[in-house]
């Protein structure tokens, strides 16, 4: 069944008419066409296209109809419609008769979609922003479980200088923040109603835009026809943000993986989010994290798909525009549900306390701390760094740690270094001086945790 059979003789190809229907991913606007369905009749009512009587009769019909699909959702799916719009409008008809055909007046379906669009996104980014606050407090819970686990700091995947499991935490902690950000600022662009805007050009009939865009919740009403039904920044920046984000959450997921494997074995993940071989009885594999780091690339895909979508497409409503919707959808389920993942994956992860610490031992992560000694001793950074350099050669060819050397040793290098050289090496140590801040420092970390435990409410 379609809305527009008046101009056409003949029937629409089957082919074509699955090829162009919207229906089977559309549907989920269902609730959001409804209610901005209430509110345009409600905007009717007050340029007298209805009465009172009526706008009353079309608002019940509509809530019972959203009733129906609440009750049924399949139910959209069996029908043949175009698409949502046209399910609602013809299936309100079917309810009420002819007084359902006054609805659609001064109306489009371009002006209608990216409403609806835009009402989804409202209501999806209040949920992402509520998991990305739950992920963070997940994060600063475990930070502060394992607050005294010290494990090493990597740069180009080599042991580079030792770090805390907490400091890790609020590394992301940060990151998220600024997820969240992103969104908030998101949302506020997209914050304004396109209805009214008719196919193009505006509407024919004078009705008060701001007044309707309040009736549903949106802060004003755009201010140029031709751009509102033709926008679809709000997709990208959503897509955007998502990508961002999802870059965050693979990268965690490749931190995780990596201090999982037998190689590093500094946390085991719990059988819960973890899977076995069908061959090999022996593995357990980080399915979870390796999910993220996957589906991080096809909400990649979902900004490139819109960006394409756009490029080059002229004013103002065009079907390509279609293509918005299912990767939109796709994408942001894939982003929502990586953050819940992530925080099952957070809630029960246990770590080694005693090889990650061997770990940080290894590796001569300490070895910035003996140029920094010498630089105390009055030597240049440049000088300091090349000493520290041969002595960690020396150590390495004698198969020893910095703190197994003998002072006998150090001294080859320079007759500076003194006995209190090892307590300047020892990991505690490295920690304890970088106290400015966003330093590693175990007092740094505390603080931030604390401040984080006060923003998220934790008590
Ligand atoms: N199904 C369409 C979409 O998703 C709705 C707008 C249709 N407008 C039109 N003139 N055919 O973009």
């Amino acid at each position: 069944m379609s809305l527009w059979g008046g101009r056409f003789l003949d029937e629409s190809n089957k082919l074509f008419k699955r090829f162009n229907t919207s229906l089977s991913f559309d549907y989920i606007l269902a609730q959001e066409d409804i209610f901005a369905s209430i509110a345009w009749s409600k905007t009717l009512l007050e340029i007298g296209i209805l009465t009172q009587k009526e706008q009353n009769k079309i608002e019940s019909a509509l809530i019972s109809l959203k009733q129906d699909i609440y009750e049924n959702p399949e139910k959209i799916l069996k029908s043949d419609c175009e698409d949502i719009h046209s399910w609602v409008e013809i299936n309100l008809i079917k309810k009420i008769g002819e007084l359902g055909k006054k609805l659609h007046t001064g109306r489009s379906r371009n002006d209608q979609i990216t409403t609806d669009l835009k009402l989804w996104c409202k209501k999806n980014i209040q949920i992402l922003l509520e998991s990305i606050l739950n992920l963070q407090k997940q994060f600063i819970l475990v930070a502060e479980q394992y607050h005294d686990i010290i494990l090493p700091g990597y740069t180009h995947l080599q042991r580079a200088q030792p770090i805390t499991f907490a400091y890790w935490c609020l590394a992301y902690v940060e990151m998220l923040k600024r997820d969240f950000s992103r969104l908030e600022d998101t949302l506020k662009r997209l914050d304004v109603s396109p209805l009214g805007s008719g196919a193009l050009s505006g509407t024919a009939w004078n009705i008060d835009r701001e007044k309707l865009a309040l009736y549903m919740g949106f802060s004003a009403a755009t201010n140029n026809a031709l751009d509102s039904v033709s926008d679809r920044d709000y997709v990208i920046e959503l897509l955007a943000s998502a990508s961002i984000s999802m870059m965050h959450l693979s990268r965690f997921s490749e931190d995780l993986i990596f201090f999982n494997s037998s190689e590093a074995s500094f946390i085991e993940l719990s059988d819960s989010v973890t899977s076995g071989s069908s061959l090999m009885p022996q593995k357990k594999n980080p399915d979870a994290l390796e999910l993220i780091r996957g589906k991080c690339s096809r909400v990649y895909g979902a900004l490139f798909s819109i960006l394409i979508v756009l490029k080059a497409l002229p004013l103002s409503y065009n079907k390509d525009m279609q293509e918005d919707k299912e990767s939109l959808f796709d994408a942001i389920k894939t982003w929502n549900n990586s953050l819940l993942m992530a925080i099952l994956v957070l809630k029960n992860i246990k770590l080694n306390k005693l090889l990650c610490y061997q770990a940080a031992e290894k590796g001569y992560s300490n070895a910035t701390e003996v140029a920094d000694y010498l630089v105390k001793k009055g030597i240049t950074f440049r000088e300091a760094h090349y000493i520290s350099g041969k002595i960690v050669l020396h150590a390495i060819n004698e198969t020893k740690a910095l703190k197994d050397l003998d002072l006998s040793e150090f001294k080859k290098y320079s007759h500076l270094i003194e006995n209190d050289i090892y307590q300047h090496i020892t990991l505690e140590s490295c920690i304890e001086k970088r106290i400015a801040k966003g330093g590693v420092a175990f007092n740094q970390v505390q603080k931030a945790i604390k401040k984080e435990k006060i923003r998220l409410n934790i008590v």
